[in-house]
């Protein structure tokens, strides 16, 4: 019998169960990025629906280049820190532990309150289209490369930011290192084509990523629970692999281990999607192979064989996306044995905005 739906310890943080919400991005925030009511309800829904730990959307950390959507939260100033306060107290007064997940776009940018300009490893666009569920924009720019300089900025812009999420009263921090965003950018092949320290071998190209979990570790303490969250594919390029296959992610996992993480994430299309260059592991699988370091895993997890993952990854948090905009109260559910309904994409159209999804309840309230 699994202990899927029993208080278990993560790090320092008791959580009533294994089920997190998977970060999601809504795009519902103020247009400087504050966060609203309109978002502390939708959390607390989560929370009330019975999910041990929320994971908050990718939340943009500098006034720089960090930021990809227009109203995406920011953590950066004292409004936004406030904001993200009235959520945080109301997740926890509803029983759930709340992590924020600190994001760079990178190249992956569509809009963004501070500056025109993308910034990237290289100048090298995505893959694809941009998304239109963020935003209207049908072309990617061409990034910056980004120099020494904005390079520490960046790493700055993390730390800050995680500390300000310490203050507002966050349960830990989970650096977004995954889906083809900035940190995943430098470990990209496709992206990164740089031929200073930052580019080639995959040490080189670990260095931001190390540096980050690095400066966030240092600005929060030794004490408070810091991750990050990995994928090879990208939110364009879902099929993308590293040239270094499974030894080249463990090698990564364990670096990011080395500088300070407590757990990882991974994220694929599914949780045991076996995608590598080379042998027959799935990215979790990999990761939950390394010594000491937690493992949260994501893709494709439902009520019909989350048993069976909570049981193949012994202690690790299971993270649900899809399966969660469909059903907020999904792990109440589970409990209850109530049906759990597939997601409908029309609730993210023509937006994946708050302000959509509950149009879309309403209309098709029984
Ligand atoms: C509307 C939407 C927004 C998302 N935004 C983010 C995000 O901000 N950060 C992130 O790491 N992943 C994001 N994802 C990916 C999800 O966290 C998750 O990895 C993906 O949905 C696969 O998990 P699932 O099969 O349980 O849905 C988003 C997914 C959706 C559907």
């Amino acid at each position: 019998m699994s202990d899927v739906m029993q208080s278990n310890k993560f790090k320092s943080i008791e959580l009533p169960n294994r089920f997190a919400l998977a970060p999601m991005t809504r795009t519902s925030a103020e247009p400087d990025g504050t966060p609203n009511s309109l978002m502390a309800d939708h959390y607390e829904g989560y929370a009330k629906g019975g999910f041990g730990l929320l994971i908050t959307e990718g939340t943009y950390t500098d006034d720089k280049a960090s930021q990809g959507y227009a109203n995406q939260p920011g953590i950066i100033n004292e409004a936004q820190i406030a904001g993200w306060k009235t959520i945080v107290d109301r997740v926890h007064a509803a029983g759930s532990k709340f992590m924020v997940q600190l994001m760079h776009a990178g190249a992956q940018f569509q809009a963004n309150h501070y500056t025109d300009q993308p910034m990237g490893p290289s100048a090298v666009m995505p893959k694809g289209a941009p998304l239109g569920f963020y935003g209207d924009q049908t072309q990617w720019q061409t990034p910056e490369a980004m120099t020494e300089a904005d390079i520490k900025a960046a790493v700055d812009g993390f730390a800050q930011s995680a500390a300000n999420a310490r203050a507002a009263g966050f349960d830990g921090i989970e650096i977004h290192g995954a889906n083809g965003y900035l940190l995943n950018q430098f470990l990209s092949t496709h992206f990164n084509t740089r031929d200073d320290n930052y580019g080639g071998a995959l040490e080189n190209r670990l260095r931001l990523v190390t540096k980050v979990v690095r400066a966030v570790r240092k600005a929060v303490g030794a004490d408070y629970p810091v991750g990050i969250r990995l994928s090879q594919g990208t939110v364009t390029d879902p099929d993308y692999q590293l040239p270094e296959g499974a030894a080249g992610f463990r090698q990564i996992v364990e670096a990011v281990r080395d500088a300070g993480a407590d757990f990882v994430h991974t994220t694929d299309g599914d949780v045991n999607r076996h995608h590598f260059t080379d042998g027959d592991q799935s990215l979790a699988s990999v990761a939950a192979a390394v010594e000491g370091i937690e493992l949260i895993i994501n893709g494709n997890i439902d009520e019909t064989n989350y048993q069976d993952v909570a049981n193949q990854f012994p202690g690790a948090l299971l993270a649900v996306g899809k399966k969660a905009l469909a059903n907020p109260d999904f792990v109440q559910r589970l409990k209850d044995g109530k049906e759990i309904a597939d997601i409908d994409f029309a609730m993210l159209q023509p937006k994946a905005t708050i302000g959509n999804e509950l149009a879309w309840r309403r209309q098709n309230a029984a």
